[in-house]
């Protein structure tokens, strides 16, 4: 559910007309809706109704300030995995205790800036890490309290760029090295061991593959308990797919109930870590056609978006569904285009193979379902701005992230001293 519809032929993202936001912003521009982000959190939360359960919304799916605040508004906390995250995150207004920092790769300054700032969990990914965090810990007079992320070796039958519950993979701690190091943390000092985590990865649109992953858990912590570790807080991670067309996910109703099913003889805490699944299908990326190319077996439809903007297609194959921003008047003749931006490669293909009415130079198009990982990913790669991104809330609009000026993005870099001459002024 969304509240991206027509209204008087014009698609609106609630009560705002997109051709507008096109006028006051230019395009490309990301836009997001708060009816939609919000309802998307609510029917989250509402699948746990009961549970003594946290929600942490995974920040890296859509960083941007407003939309943590959204949710920090209603109640969440955040899955942070870097400190400028935790800092967006803090900033936005989550609560320090709010937050968990998972991640492969937390550097130990990252760790230092965590544990001044009273980060409420830090999910522990490897000996190395443990003694690290242990060691910054007792030297600031603190106690980290900890989660060790396992790894389950469970296919979550995604894409495999985004599968990380394999043994092969670099996340977690696979089983029964885990027991050692649960051992070993509770010797450590400045370390409070709390609870056990997962995450297998994203999109996974089956129960089979958190059920598994959640059972080996269970089990993993009653083996863990066992062993005298007092762990009372169950970090289940993300991961819940989305429908971006033809999938049918299991709904977070669903999910709950699995979750509720194989978690509750532990009595545990739970932190749920969902990120697509409440922003994924509250944006659009709106896009402007600049030409019309066709050659003798394709038709482009060169737009001003390109992957630098949105890099899903190309990195992942990823396929968004692509809509007009005006609605046809009559069942036109669909004609199967690809969607492509001005970037000098081939990947830059937004979309392959899409129906759409006929098109014409300056006509909008919506990227849908481009709220998760869209922006964030987003680079200036051919010179191209950092893109804008707007946020609309009932008959209102913001932008929240002005679009990069040329002057900024120029003014990113700088000239060595040995490079100061102008080469163009004349050589010696
Ligand atoms: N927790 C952890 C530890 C994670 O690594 C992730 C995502 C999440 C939670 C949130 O997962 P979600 O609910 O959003 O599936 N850029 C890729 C997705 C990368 C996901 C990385 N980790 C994409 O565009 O598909």
């Amino acid at each position: 559910m969304d509240h991206f519809h027509y209204q008087n032929s014009e698609l609106h993202a609630e009560g705002v007309a997109l051709r507008s936001i096109a006028e006051a912003v230019d395009t490309p521009f990301y836009c997001y809706s708060t009816a939609t982000i919000e309802h998307h959190y609510r029917v989250f939360t509402e699948a746990f109704d009961g549970v003594e359960a946290e929600f942490c919304y995974a920040v890296k799916a859509n960083s941007n300030l407003a939309v943590i605040r959204t949710l920090a508004q209603l109640g969440a906390g955040a899955d942070v995995v870097s400190e400028g995250e935790m800092r967006q995150a803090l900033a936005a207004g989550v609560a320090p205790g709010r937050i968990v920092f998972s991640g492969v790769g937390k550097k130990p300054a990252e760790l230092s800036a965590a544990l001044a700032e009273g980060i409420g969990q830090f999910n522990v990914e490897s000996t190395a890490e443990l003694e690290t965090l242990s060691s910054l810990a007792a030297g600031a007079g603190l106690r980290a309290r900890i989660a060790l992320r396992l790894n389950p070796d469970v296919d979550a039958a995604t894409h495999a760029k985004i599968t990380t519950g394999k043994a092969e993979n670099k996340f977690g701690i696979g089983w029964p090295q885990a027991r050692d190091i649960y051992d070993r943390a509770a010797q450590l000092p400045g370390l409070e061991v709390v609870g056990a985590a997962i995450h297998i990865g994203s999109q996974i649109t089956e129960l089979g593959p958190f059920e598994e992953a959640f059972g080996f858990l269970v089990a993993a912590v009653e083996a863990l308990r066992g062993d005298g570790h007092d762990i009372r807080r169950l970090d289940l991670g993300g991961g819940l797919g989305i429908p971006y067309g033809q999938e049918e996910p299991p709904s977070p109703a669903q999910y709950g109930a699995l979750v509720r099913r194989l978690t509750a003889p532990l009595g545990c805490r739970l932190v749920l870590e969902p990120g697509r699944v409440i922003v994924g299908n509250a944006g659009l990326l709106v896009t402007r056609v600049i030409y019309l190319k066709e050659t003798t077996n394709r038709c482009f439809v060169i737009v001003d978006s390109a992957m630098n903007d949105f890099m899903r297609p190309s990195l992942y194959d990823a396929r968004h569904q692509v809509v007009p921003v005006r609605e046809p008047r009559e069942i036109p003749a669909l004609q199967p285009v690809d969607i492509v931006g001005p970037i000098c490669e081939s990947s830059d293909t937004l979309a392959r193979d899409v129906p759409l009415p006929p098109l014409v130079t300056d006509d909008l198009l919506a990227i849908r379902s481009a709220g998760a990982y869209g922006a964030v990913m987003a680079s200036t790669y051919n010179g191209r701005p950092q893109v804008a991104e707007v946020l609309v809330n009932g008959n209102r609009f913001a932008v929240v992230r002005p679009r990069q000026t040329l002057a900024e993005l120029l003014a990113t870099d700088r000239l060595p001293d040995w490079l100061q001459a102008d080469p163009a002024k004349g050589a010696a």
